[in-house]
């Protein structure tokens, strides 16, 4: 519950207007409320006890979910770099609305009492054995993706994705499911898979694209849906 320096939460809000979004004509912003006196903690079941809780809102237009879930999952790991720890609070609810924004999801954040990071063996994630159908040898800087995309933060760890892999493109597909219960957070689940797939392409020095490719999208599959394709390029 320690209080952050203000240079820091400064730093949060400048790295939001700089992060690169999935589809930049929907229209976010991001508020961050102060609960270092303990008093302005937001009501949910799975609540966690913060310092701080940040808000991004949205413009409710086609695909504003996954546009926010990149953005936040950026948040989280810019946020790593300034030692602060984070966690996505899908359950809590929120009152306040903006303008003509709603608000998506809340993230609560703060120095953390313990370890900061993990080994990625360390977490709870599906083999990529068996999130991955292979249908080409995948290039060394496909693998490196591949791996970043596998170990994203997803609603109840639900990990509703698979990847068709190619040498250098990935095709991400979302599991149907038989009850929708956890279904609504899906589409966000994915934005925090893509940011993680922006952030190893910029970090290996990787041009990606992340497109819906027309032919896959007009395909029908059994047991999953199309979402999209990074098509990744070594320098
Ligand atoms: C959309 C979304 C909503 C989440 N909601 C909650 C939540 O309400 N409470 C919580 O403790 N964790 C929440 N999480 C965190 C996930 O449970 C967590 O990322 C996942 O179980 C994987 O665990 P790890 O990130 O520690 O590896 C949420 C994550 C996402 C992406």
């Amino acid at each position: 519950m320690e209080p952050v320096e203000a240079s820091k939460l400064a730093a949060i809000g400048a790295f939001y207007e700089e992060a690169p979004s999935l589809f930049p004509g929907i229209r976010t912003e991001i508020g961050i409320t102060d609960n270092t006196d303990g008093k302005h903690a937001p009501k949910g079941f799975f609540g966690v006890r913060a310092p701080y809780y940040l808000t991004i809102y949205s413009e409710k237009k086609d695909r504003f979910m996954m546009n926010a879930g990149c953005i936040m999952e950026q948040l989280s790991l810019y946020m790593l770099t300034l030692g602060l720890g984070s966690c996505f609070l899908g359950s809590v609810s929120y009152r306040q609305k903006r303008d003509d924004l709603e608000p998506v999801i809340i993230m609560a954040f703060g120095k953390s009492a313990g370890a900061l990071t993990r080994r990625a063996t360390e977490a709870k994630r599906i083999p990529m054995h068996e999130l991955c159908i292979f249908k080409e040898e995948p290039r060394h800087w496909t693998q490196d993706v591949m791996e970043a995309a596998r170990l994203a933060p997803s609603a109840m760890n639900s990990q509703p994705w698979r990847f068709v892999i190619m040498k250098s493109r990935i095709h991400f597909f979302s599991k149907k499911r038989d009850i929708d219960r956890f279904g609504k957070w899906d589409e966000f689940s994915f934005g925090c898979l893509f940011a993680h797939v922006l952030v190893t392409a910029e970090e290996q020095w990787l041009d990606v694209d992340l497109i819906r490719l027309e032919n896959i999208s007009q395909k029908n599959f059994r047991s999953s849906q199309y979402v999209l394709s990074a098509l990744i390029k070594a320098e």
